[in-house]
Order: structure tokens, then sequence, then C-alpha cells
């Protein structure tokens, strides 16, 4: 795009945070600049060197572009001085919402629209912080969303945006003006239902050892295991959290591969819960990532423990007044070797999956290598981690001494939907079901010929 076109002089209505920021920027960035105040004299000290002061009627005659950078409420005030020179011009909106907008509430363009319909109103920069203008976009997000119904205005705005350093996105006409206004009021939106699935689980799964393990000993042997509650059973609780996310972020794919292979074709939309949970995937998956790192650092830390001490010095005085020696065989060393080596691999994986989805690492992949490692190498770590519980848990199991007031010890439940998962995913192994699925996804329909489609691929 040409950027000599752009506009020589830029007004800003409002002399506040955002006003005198954003007046700075265009400064630097070797634009004029005019701020229209209803006090020029009072304000004229602290802003920016080289920006003139008027009244917000001269100032806003005097420019092509006024960018309003009055907060929301104050808007209608200005209408007086803004009415009779305003026709005609570019009005950019850079106001976000003091509450969240409520459904069905207009957005503030639409209001400014009422107020000023001879103008060609712009949405942009609301997204942008004063801070972040005025400190340097080194460390900020440069993105800037532009919608407007009138392309021509449109373009000069984020030609003026490029013009300060930003990244302009061009994000259609006016009507996402309300997606926009919205977006500054969310906090993590894709984040909020695995967040509450990892805590529920959590919580879930540390009550569970509590009862199994604290209260069991109490209760039942009059003892005080209490001091469990700060690593023992957290140690227990988290990653037995981690393994069930794990499973959660592969059974919805192969869910999905059900319904693909029942329906013959992938042209048809999945359940809404399917759907939405196929979204937040990466999300889960992190969320497990983490879990799965707090539970490698305690694991690590568990020879640093005064009562791991306490229990080999205790066994040892065991085994010499009771002149016995425990006995393994090598099938025993076999196993919790196994056990520590399934999981340092499955973990090596893990961290290889979240490095990949970084969204740096994924922009210098191939979509092959990409599911190549979020795909395969996600599903090995599966199998891993799960190896990792069973050789952990071992026959334990089968003893009733494991079984507190009936309850299982915490591994079995962890275990259940990975085996799940993992009995669902077998049979998609099948050479047959494998190949019609891979040419499902591949865009063929069971309604066509199958003959035409493999010759197709071949
Ligand atoms: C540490 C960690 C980091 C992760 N990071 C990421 C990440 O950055 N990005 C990411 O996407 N996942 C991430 N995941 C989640 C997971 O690894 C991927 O989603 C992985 O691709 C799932 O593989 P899959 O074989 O189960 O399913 P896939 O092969 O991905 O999907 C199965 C099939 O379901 C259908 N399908 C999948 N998604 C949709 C959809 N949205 N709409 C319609 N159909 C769909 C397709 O037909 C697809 O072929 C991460 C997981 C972990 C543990
Ligand atoms: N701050 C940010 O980081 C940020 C980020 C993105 C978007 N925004 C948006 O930018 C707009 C301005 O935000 P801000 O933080 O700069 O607000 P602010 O510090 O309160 O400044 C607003 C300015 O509006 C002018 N104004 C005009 N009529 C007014 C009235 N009746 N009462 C009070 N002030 C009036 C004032 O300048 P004069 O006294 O010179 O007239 C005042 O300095 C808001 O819509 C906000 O949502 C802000
Ligand atoms: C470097 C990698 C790892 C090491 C060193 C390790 C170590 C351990 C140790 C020492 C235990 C026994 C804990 C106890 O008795 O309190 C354990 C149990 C367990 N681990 Fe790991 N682990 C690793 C990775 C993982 C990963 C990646 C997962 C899952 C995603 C996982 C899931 C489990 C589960 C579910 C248990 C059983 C918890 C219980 O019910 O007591 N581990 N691991």
């Amino acid at each position: 795009m040409n950027k000599e076109v752009a506009p020589q002089m830029v007004c800003i209505v409002g002399t506040g945070d955002f006003g005198s920021s954003f007046g700075k920027r265009l400064l630097r960035s070797g634009l004029a600049v005019v701020f229209g105040s209803r006090n020029p004299k009072r304000v004229s000290n602290r802003l920016p060197e080289g920006a003139q002061v008027l009244s917000v009627r001269q100032a806003v005659a005097a420019c092509d572009i006024v960018v309003l950078a009055v907060r929301q409420q104050h808007q209608a005030a200005l209408e007086g001085q803004l009415s009779s020179v305003i026709n005609g011009k570019i009005l950019v909106d850079v106001s976000n919402t003091e509450k969240t907008p409520v459904q069905g509430s207009m957005p503030n363009t639409s209001q400014l629209h009422m107020l000023y319909p001879q103008t060609s109103i712009v949405k942009a920069f609301n997204m942008i912080s004063a801070w972040s203008l005025q400190a340097g976009l080194d460390d900020a997000c440069k993105k800037v969303f532009v919608c407007a119904d009138d392309v021509n205005a449109k373009r000069k705005v984020m030609e003026l945006a490029w013009i300060m350093g930003l990244e302009a996105v061009d994000k259609g006409s006016l009507a996402n003006a309300k997606e926009l206004e919205e977006y500054t009021h969310q906090l993590f939106p894709q984040w909020r239902i695995p967040m509450r699935v990892t805590l529920g689980l959590l919580l879930v799964f540390y009550i569970y050892t509590i009862i199994q393990d604290v209260l069991f000993s109490y209760f039942e042997h009059g003892m005080d295991r209490s001091f469990r509650l700060a690593i023992s059973l957290p140690n227990k609780a988290i990653p037995s959290v981690a393994l069930t996310l794990l499973s959660l972020v592969y059974l919805p794919g192969t869910l999905a591969a059900y319904i693909q292979l029942r329906r013959g074709t992938k042209y048809s939309t999945f359940p809404p819960w399917l759907h939405n949970w196929l979204l937040v995937r990466k999300q889960l998956g992190l969320a497990m990532f983490g879990c799965a790192g707090v539970h490698v650092i305690i694991s690590l830390a568990i020879p640093l423990r005064v009562y791991v001490y306490w229990k080999w010095v205790l066994s040892i005085k065991q085994q010499i007044d009771g002149n016995w020696t425990t006995t393994y065989t090598s099938i025993d060393f076999w196993q919790r070797d196994l056990y520590l080596i399934f999981g340092i691999l499955g973990f090596s994986i893990l961290v290889l999956l979240a490095i990949t989805s970084l969204p740096s690492v994924v922009n210098s992949l191939s979509w092959r290598e990409f599911h190549f490692v979020q795909s395969k190498l996600g599903w090995l770590s599966l199998l891993l981690c799960t190896a990792h519980t069973i050789c952990y848990g071992r026959l334990r199991f089968l003893r009733p001494e494991s079984y507190h007031w009936g309850i299982p010890p915490l591994y079995i439940p962890a275990l259940m939907l990975p085996c799940i998962t993992i009995s669902l995913k077998l049979p998609l192994l099948l050479p047959f079901l494998n190949r019609e699925l891979r040419m499902i996804r591949q865009g063929w329909t069971r309604s066509r010929p199958r003959a035409e489609i493999e010759m197709f691929h071949s």
C-alpha cells in the first residue's frame, strides 16, 4: 500500500493517558499532531513537545482524521463542539466500555453513528494500551484490529497504524466493533473450561487421597499421617490429574474418528460438545504439562525428605534387629527401573510437544511435522505415561490391604480414562478401518464410489 498518502496532521480529541501517548507515538513517527481539549491552556505543559493544543472545535476543523480519545460516558457531552465541524471526516473510535457489555447492547460505534451520521466511523486501537504506546512497542502486542463500513476510511487508518510501527489487521465492517469492544473484557477465554476441569480434577483426586490415606490411617489405626498432605498426597493427586488430562487430549480425536467412520464423511459437523472439546485440546495439553512438570520436580525432590531418611533408617534397624534382609528379584528391579524410564521418556516427549506449541516454533514447522509431533508422538507419550503408572502400581490392585474402606489406590482410577482412550484407539489401527478413516479425512465420502477415489489418490 502507498504510504505517501498518509495524513499529514492528525487530531486527537482528549488529552488523557491514551490521547497524550497516542500523540507522542504519532510525533515520533513523523506526523503532525493537534490536540483538541476542553481547556487548552491548562493541559498544554503536560502534552508531548511539538504538538499543538487548540479547542476541540478548532482542532477537529484542522484535520481529516480525528481520534476520539475520550471515555465513552463523556463522548455525548462533546456533541455541541463536534457536530458542526466533524461532518465528512474520519472519526476513529478507540474506546472500550468500562463494564462488560451486556448481551444485546449497542456497540459504542453505533452510538457515535447516531450522534454523527455524516462521518466515517472507524473502530481501531482499542486493544493497544497507553503504556505500550509510550514505552515502545518492542515488548507489547503490536496488533491493531481495524473495522469500518467505509473502505477508504479504513485503509487510511490502517496506513496510520503501519506508520506508527503497528500491525494493522482488517477486521471487516463495523458489525465487528462489538466483538472488539468485548475482547478487552475477556480474561483468557479459551482457558476457562480447561482450568475448571484441571482444578476440579485436582480437588477430587486430592480429597480421594486424603480419605484413602490420612483419614483411613487416623480412624482405623489411630495414626496421625497428616504431614502427608504437603508432599506425598499432592504427588499422587497431581500426576493422576496429569494422566487423566492427557487422555482427555487424545480421547476427542478418537471419538471424532468413530463419528466420521459412522457417517462416512468428514463434511458434517460434530455435536457441539465434541466440537468445543476438540478446540480446547491445546489448553488441556498445556495444563497437563504443568501438572506433569510439578510431579517431576516433587519426585526428584523426594530423596531430600526427612521422612524418607527416617523410613530407610527404620527399615535398616528392623532388618538388623530381626536379622533378615529385604530380598529383591531381578523382576522387581526391572519393574522399578521400567516405571522410571517410562516416566522419563513420556515426560521428555511432552517437553517436545510443549515446545512445538509455541507460535514461533509452529510457524517454522510444516503441517505434517506439527501433526507428527502433536499426534503421533503425543500418543506415544500417553502410552509411556500409562505404562509408567502401571509399572508403578504393579499388582498392588490384587492385594486386599491396598483397599482402604474398599477404596482402591489412586493409581487405579487414574488409569481408567487412559485405558479407555487407548482401547478405543486400537480398533482404529486395524488396516481396513485405518484406511477408510484416512480416505474420509482426505475428502472421500462413502456415497461416492470408492474405486473413483482410489484412482484419484493413486
Ligand atoms: C504439551 C501439549 C501441547 C499441545 N499443544 C498443542 C498445540 O499447540 N496445538 C494444538 O492444536 N494442540 C496441542 N496439543 C493437543 C494435541 O497434541 C493435538 O490436538 C493433537 O493434534 C491431537 O492429536 P489426535 O491424533 O488426537 O487428533 P487429530 O489428528 O488432531 O484430530 C483427529 C481428527 O479430528 C478432526 N478434528 C480435529 N480438530 C477439529 C476441529 N477443531 N474441528 C473439526 N474437526 C476436527 C479431524 O478430522 C482430525 O483429523 C497439545 C498437547 C500437549 C500434551
Ligand atoms: N488508557 C488506555 O490504556 C487505553 C487503551 C485503549 C483504549 N483506551 C480508550 O481511550 C479513551 C481515553 O482513555 P484515557 O485512559 O486516555 O482516559 P482519561 O485519562 O480519563 O482521559 C480522557 C480525556 O477526555 C477528555 N474529556 C473530554 N470530555 C470529558 C469529560 N466530560 N470528562 C472528563 N474528560 C473529558 C479529557 O481531556 P481534556 O481535559 O483535555 O478535554 C480527558 O483527559 C477511552 O475511551 C478508553 O477506553 C484507553
Ligand atoms: C521424569 C519423569 C517422571 C518421574 C521421575 C516420575 C516419578 C514418579 C514417582 C517417584 C512416582 C511415585 C510417587 C509416589 O509414590 O508418591 C510416580 C508416580 C506416578 N506418576 Fe510419575 N514420574 C515421571 C513422569 C510422569 C508423567 C509424565 C506422568 C503423567 C502424565 C506421571 C504419572 C504418574 C502417576 C499417575 C503416578 C501414580 C501416582 C499414585 O497414584 O501414587 N509421571 N512417578
